[in-house]
């Protein structure tokens, strides 16, 4: 026989031999939960961006960063920032963003904490970018309030000129796309600008823009941080560059309603002002509000939203202690209209804050029996008690 005739046979056999090669793969038992969670991820199939373009033609890349200090044991509510980083990493994933998570401590210490490290490999699965950023203790909550106007010069910030990087917090949901990509021809854009009243600093006034969302091209990130300022890309470079703006101020204890407070705020919002007074407004997009809302803890009603006005919904700051399960239970609604009641999504938060839970609630125990000595905090153990359901509305 010739080649071409034996061709379908060959082919036929390949493909029988690929199906029972997939088959063997998929029904071995082998998993582990990060494999598992990877492997639902369609994100994590794609090649790195790297590989797959040239240098030129490569799409800008659109990031997303926020942070969080190093919970330092003392009590299980520090607990609350880091244990959101996943999970709002996977909100931005939703709207297309790739997360730049910076952590104000090292990782060795995440790395040699049951919890922390369980936070770390969820991140990872996430394929977000961890940027650690070492510390002395003192200065960490500062620190982790001020870092991330500066993280376009951090080592292990893989952006490129072209790339769109917007900030925002740790405890923030995206939830509307369109306040907060891009825009075309735009080189920043600015979310809830007309939010706040202007501050004066040195005998000026400056215009507030939150620091929740701020959005630029790499380049011009670096442009407005660095044209004409020391370049910060550390903790001890960071305090200079703040000291610069705030005198001695900057290295003291944050004092609310001090100029020191907000600091990254007051000193990106000077920075643009000077920005935009170089190089004009006319690339600056001001994201309108207008008939949109925010879901916010201070009034958690998912529950009782109907789903249509979600659409109006720019974003939701999310509960405290999320992860224990009553507050838990009050996040499904949002979490079930984002990705699906079935998705892969919804199953991998729920098995991460199970998961978390089991880690922390051995020292939570600890700390509620040491607090015991005061009072009695009936309703926390009471909810560790309820442990998690895994009902569907
Ligand atoms: C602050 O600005 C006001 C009005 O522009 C001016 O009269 C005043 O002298 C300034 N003060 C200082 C300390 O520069
Ligand atoms: C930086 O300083 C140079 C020289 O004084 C000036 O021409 C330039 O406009 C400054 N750049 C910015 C962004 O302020
Ligand atoms: C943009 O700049 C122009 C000219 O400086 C100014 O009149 C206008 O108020 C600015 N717009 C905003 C929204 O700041």
């Amino acid at each position: 026989m010739s080649l071409i005739h034996r061709l379908p046979v060959v082919l036929v056999s390949l493909t029988l031999f690929l199906v029972l090669v997939l088959r063997q793969l998929n029904s071995g038992d082998t998993w582990n939960e990060n494999t598992l969670a990877e492997q639902a991820s369609p994100v994590l199939q794609e090649l790195n961006e790297d590989e797959k373009y040239d240098v030129e033609e490569r799409p800008p890349v659109l990031y997303a960063v926020f942070g969080s200090s190093t919970p330092n044991g003392e009590n299980y509510r520090s607990y609350d920032y880091a244990f959101n980083l996943p999970l709002t990493a996977l909100a931005w994933e939703r709207l297309g963003f790739r997360s730049v998570v910076l952590i104000i401590g090292s990782r060795c210490e995440w790395e040699n904490d049951p919890a922390l490290s369980y936070i770390l490999s969820h991140l990872e699965a996430r394929r977000a970018i961890i940027i650690f950023i070492a510390s002395p203790l003192e200065q960490r909550s500062k620190l982790s309030q001020t870092a991330r106007p500066f993280t376009v010069n951090l080592p292990g910030f893989p952006g490129r000129d072209n790339d769109y990087l917007i900030t925002s917090d740790s405890d923030l949901w995206p939830l509307r796309k369109e306040h907060y990509v891009p825009r075309p021809n735009m080189d920043i854009v600015l979310v809830h600008s007309t939010c706040c009243r202007p501050f004066k600093m040195n005998n000026q006034s400056y215009p507030m823009y939150p620091m929740s969302n701020i959005g630029a091209t790499v380049s011009i990130w670096r442009q407005v941080m660095n044209d004409n300022h020391s370049i910060a890309d550390d903790a001890d470079t960071i305090l200079n560059y703040l000291e610069d703006v705030f005198g001695d101020m900057a290295r003291g204890s944050l004092i609310v309603g001090q100029p020191t407070w907000y600091m990254d705020q007051r000193m990106t919002s000077i920075r643009l002002t000077e920005w935009m007074q170089k190089y004009g407004n006319e690339s600056v997009y001001r994201v309108s509000d207008v008939g949109f809302s925010r879901f916010d803890r201070l009034n958690w009603n998912v529950a009782t939203t109907p789903k249509k006005n979600f659409l109006l919904k720019y974003d939701a700051h999310m509960p405290l202690k999320m992860y224990l399960p009553a507050k838990w239970n009050s996040v499904r609604p949002l979490m079930h209209w984002m990705y699906g009641a079935q998705s892969w999504q919804t199953k991998w938060c729920e098995d991460y804050a199970s998961g978390f839970l089991n880690k922390v609630k051995n020292y939570m125990r600890l700390q509620l029996f040491v607090a015991a000595e005061n009072s009695r905090p009936v309703a926390i153990l009471g909810d560790l008690q309820h442990g998690h359901s895994q009902q569907v509305d």
